[in-house]
Parts: C-alpha cells; structure tokens; sequence
C-alpha cells in the first residue's frame, strides 16, 4: 500500500532529539527559543511564538487579538473543523463563507457580505498549501477594520508575490505528524508586532511575565525542548521537501492533463502541496478502486464545516461551493519520498479508477 502521509525524517532527527534528553532539559528552553527565531526568519516575520499544537496556535491567536464572546469570525467553510473550533474556544461565534473553485480558498465577496457590527476578524485558510488571495483579505480587513488571523496551517514555506505565508499578519502552524514541518505534533504563530508576540507569551504561560507573577490570563500551551530540536531538524528539510513536492506535483499534472480537474498553481503564488487535491465525478468510488489497488487516497474534507452538528448542522445556510467541493475533492500521495515508480502507479491507478468509473 502507498499511504497517503510518509514522514520525511532521518538520523538528524534521532539525534537531536537524544542530545536533549541527554541534556536532562526536557522543557521548554533554549532549543524552542532557537526554533522560533528560525521559524521567524523563515516566514519573513519578526516573531514567533511555539506552542502544543496548531489548534493552541489559532486559539492563541485570537485571544492576542481580544476575540471574545459577543465577536463574529468569518472562516471559509472548507477547512478542517480546528479552524472554526478555536473560535469557538474564545467564545466568540465562527461565520462561515464560501470558497473559491479556483484556489479552495476564501471567497472573500461572499465574506463580504456577512461582515456585522460584530465582526472582529477574519480568517484566511491556506488550504493544501496555496496561499489565499490575501490582497483582496486585507482590502476587505482594512475597509471594515478587522483583524486577520491566517490559517496557515497547511502552508509551510507558501508564498504569494514572494511573500511567504505567515509574514502577513498573525498566523497559526500546525507541526502535526503529516505536515511539510513536522514534529509529531506541535504548533507556531507568527506575530507581526512586539505587542502581539508579548501576549502570545503570556498567554501561553499562565499570564507569567516572570516566575510566578501573574499579570494575565494565560494557560500551559508551552511546547517542549524535545519537539522543538525535532521541529527545527525539519525547517532545515522544508526547502528540499517542498522542493520534492513540487517536482511531483509536476508530473501528476503533466500525466493527468485533460483527464480531470486538476489543482492549479496561481499566478504569483507558491504551492507549497501539503496535498494534491483534484476533483472527480463518482468521487467515492474511484478512491474505493485506488485504495482496494494498494493507493491511500483521501478525502480532505468530505462534510463542510457549516454542515457539521458542532456548529450548526443540516439547517445551516448553503454555501454550494464549499458543498460542491466536498462531493468532489480527492488528494493522493505528493510527499518527498515517493519513489518515481510510486507516483507512476498512483498517476496510472487514478486515470484507471477514473475512466472505471464513468
Ligand atoms: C487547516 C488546518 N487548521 C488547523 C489545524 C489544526 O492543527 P493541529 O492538528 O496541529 O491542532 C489543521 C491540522 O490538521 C489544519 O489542517
């Protein structure tokens, strides 16, 4: 079987993992404070703040920007439900709006039209790597004086007119297992101001400025030494696994021409392929042919999440392309360490599993 996620790791990984526990300092210490100056650096931002995971990174993000009960955030609906429920964790309500067919990200139009006197933020998702149009988000944040917090979760190294995500505004990143950074899991956000970067911290750490005095709310969402000594061996891999990526992104899109709709690439954009995501007619049959020939292939994400119980269910209002999408959408293996013969067999078995199913 060819799974869907592979990690990209290797003896650099074991070994700094085992020089901190060698070390006896298992905390939080100077290998997180390492991670997030290279992190930082990385997105073109001045500052980042680790954390447990990218769900705490949302949270943290929204609490740093006052987002509480009685505030509206719009999120696109087609994202993984950790988007919307770390609103829900400030207690705050998640809006949702449409996508866009060309990118699966925010439609910002129809964002647009659900901005309130209540609305205090928006959320950009970088869905599967590709950056959102963040010109149109910040016109729209701006004009409405909203706060912007990029879900960038899935977006490691992307950029968008050579600006990488995470350097726009306050940006969360998951490190989970699966990620093109990775760290089993753990999370990083991204500030753009001393002031933002300085309540992250303390909401990180019980409001603790120093030992024991508490100025402000906060919780324990510090990461590890020990995870951030990972994390850090796999920013160094970022530029060749994204790299990789791409290269198999490439030649699925060279293989598959004309057969489905493929994912696009926009103009001035970056993918960084956190997945390669098309779109197919019969959708659950053809994965059930891949998987039943030795193929992963997965659904990313098979319900929107104006649909889920959790946040509103079968009477929430439609959002067809967020719904359509959903009917649709398939992602196959595009991480680094496919073999050539790997992806030739994925490319062949999904032509195949298309033309079975017509
Ligand atoms: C778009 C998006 N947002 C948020 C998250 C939450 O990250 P984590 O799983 O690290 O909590 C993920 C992780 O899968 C994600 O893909």
């Amino acid at each position: 079987m060819i799974p869907i996620a592979r990690p990209f790791i290797g003896p650099e990984e074991e070994e700094a993992v085992a020089r901190v526990v060698r070390s006896g300092r298992l905390a939080q210490g100077p290998e997180v404070a390492a991670f997030e100056e290279e992190f930082a650096s990385l997105c073109g931002a001045p500052y980042a703040v680790a954390c447990v995971n990218g769900t705490a990174a949302l949270h943290l993000a929204l609490l740093a920007h006052d987002i509480g009960p009685g505030d509206e955030v719009i999120v696109p609906a087609f994202t993984f439900a950790a988007s919307g429920n770390a609103v829900l964790a400030c207690g705050a309500t998640p809006i949702f709006c449409d996508v866009r067919e060309d990118d699966f990200n925010i439609d910002v139009a129809d964002a647009e039209t659900k901005v309130n006197a209540s609305t205090k933020a928006i959320m950009p998702v970088h869905l599967y790597g590709q950056v959102a149009d963040m010109d149109a988000v910040t016109e729209l944040a701006d004009r409405y004086r909203l706060a912007i917090i990029e879900d960038a979760c899935q977006a490691h190294g992307a950029t968008y007119n050579g600006r990488r995500a995470g350097s726009f505004s306050t940006a969360a990143f998951s490190l989970y297992a699966t990620k093109n950074v990775m760290s089993g899991e753990g999370g990083m956000v991204t500030a753009q101001d001393d002031n933002t970067a300085e309540r992250l911290r303390l909401l990180r750490n019980h409001g603790m400025p120093e030992r024991y005095v508490h100025t402000t709310f906060g919780m324990n969402l510090r990461m590890t030494d020990l995870i951030a000594a990972l994390g850090r061996v796999q920013l160094g891999r970022l530029e060749e696994g994204n790299k990789k990526r791409h290269d198999n992104a490439a030649y699925y899109t060279q293989q598959l021409h004309g057969a489905i709709t493929l994912p696009r690439e926009l103009p001035g954009r970056e993918h960084v392929w956190h997945q390669y995501t098309v779109r197919v007619n019969n959708r659950d049959a053809v994965r059930q042919t891949m998987v039943e020939n030795g193929v992963g292939a997965e659904v990313y994400y098979p319900t929107p999440v104006h649909r889920q119980a959790s946040f509103g269910g079968s009477g929430a209002p439609a959002l067809p392309v967020a719904e359509k999408l959903a009917r649709e959408v398939l992602s196959i293996p595009v991480y680094p360490t496919l073999t050539d013969d790997e992806r030739a067999t994925i490319a062949d078995t999904l032509a195949a599993a298309v033309k079975g199913a017509e």
